[in-house]
């Protein structure tokens, strides 16, 4: 989200104060969960997924972060990845690039002792430009500062590409960039991702703007007169083509998104799409409405199907 909202979103949340309380919560520490969360099911492997830890040098955030990892890695059944779908540090939109690259530092300090890969998609905090709105200086960078756009985030999360694909354990993974036409792929991703899903491999695909989503919805909602609000709203814009591709290839089981800073998941047409909330909630600074600081742990079945748990990690 930009950071208007999110200024808006910081004093509204503080002003209104929240009451947590959050269907299917599962707490952390009696959650380890050593078994299949289907026991019917034949897992293929656990990941977690993790998302807008907008990660900036308070007590707030660094306490929680550490938390995060503490119990990921202490889990006897832990995930084998982690999928972090952006936002990763706090914002590199028009900000000095030295503090920008502090941040990234403080990232990589948090999980310094984390042994579990982490494979990542960018956000739209983690595009860098200059602070400046003078337009020579930003063509300036543009043209000469390899970290203009997204070479920030390329270079420090050690990211060969904006988008890329690996396979784990018979299922393929997807890793997409949300801002190639901003909330939407354009068509040199698209055309990419088409020769990606002529596969036979069940695929998960991560982006850091949901595909197909309620909460924009109700985060709208909550904000705004509902008849001013439009779809797609906070959705990638080209969702219909994506939501054809999938059913016409038929391997999509699973998209997990994050951006809003709401949970939600929705079953559309045989694909899971999850929208895992924030692991920084309100930008770390209390609890955005009814959804506290969360990650979520999903297994990923050989037949294809997915189970998911949400840790409210504060509890
Ligand atoms: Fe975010």
């Amino acid at each position: 989200m930009k950071n208007s909202r999110r200024n808006f979103l910081q004093k509204s949340a503080i002003a209104a104060g929240s009451t947590l309380l959050f269907p299917n919560a599962v707490g952390a520490h009696n959650t380890i969960l050593k078994e299949p969360f289907d026991q019917k099911k034949k897992r293929a492997l656990r990941i977690a997924h993790i998302t807008d830890c907008h990660v900036i040098d308070n007590a707030a955030c660094i306490n929680s972060m550490k938390r995060v990892y503490e119990q990921l890695n202490a889990m006897e059944d832990k995930p084998e990845i982690i999928i972090n779908s952006g936002d990763i540090i706090m914002d590199a939109n028009y900000k000095d690039l030295n503090h920008a690259n502090k941040l990234w530092d403080l990232w990589f300090d948090l999980s310094k002792d984390n042994d579990i890969p982490i494979h990542y998609c960018p956000g739209n905090h983690d595009y860098w430009w200059p602070e400046s709105n003078d337009k020579n200086v930003l063509e300036k960078a543009k043209a000469e500062n390899p970290n203009y756009d997204l070479g920030l985030y390329l270079s420090r999360s050690k990211t060969a590409a904006p988008y890329y694909s690996f396979e784990k354990k018979g299922w393929k993974f997807i890793s997409l960039n949300s801002m190639g036409s901003w909330y939407g792929l354009g068509d040199v991703q698209t055309n990419w991702l088409i020769s990606e899903l002529n596969t036979n491999t069940f695929s998960c695909l991560f982006s850091h703007v949901p595909i197909i989503s309620v909460a924009p919805l109700l985060y709208s909602v909550n904000r705004s007169d509902p008849k001013e609000i439009r779809y797609p709203g906070d959705q990638h814009k080209d969702a219909k083509a994506l939501k054809d591709l999938f059913y016409k290839f038929n391997k999509v089981k699973l998209c997990l998104s994050g951006h809003i800073h709401y949970i939600d998941a929705v079953e559309y047409l045989g694909v899971k799409y999850i929208c895992s909330g924030a692991a920084s909630s309100n930008w770390w600074e209390g609890v955005l409405d009814e959804f506290p600081n969360a990650y979520t742990l999903i297994d990923l079945n050989t037949d294809g199907t997915t189970e998911h748990k949400y840790v409210f990690y504060s509890e």
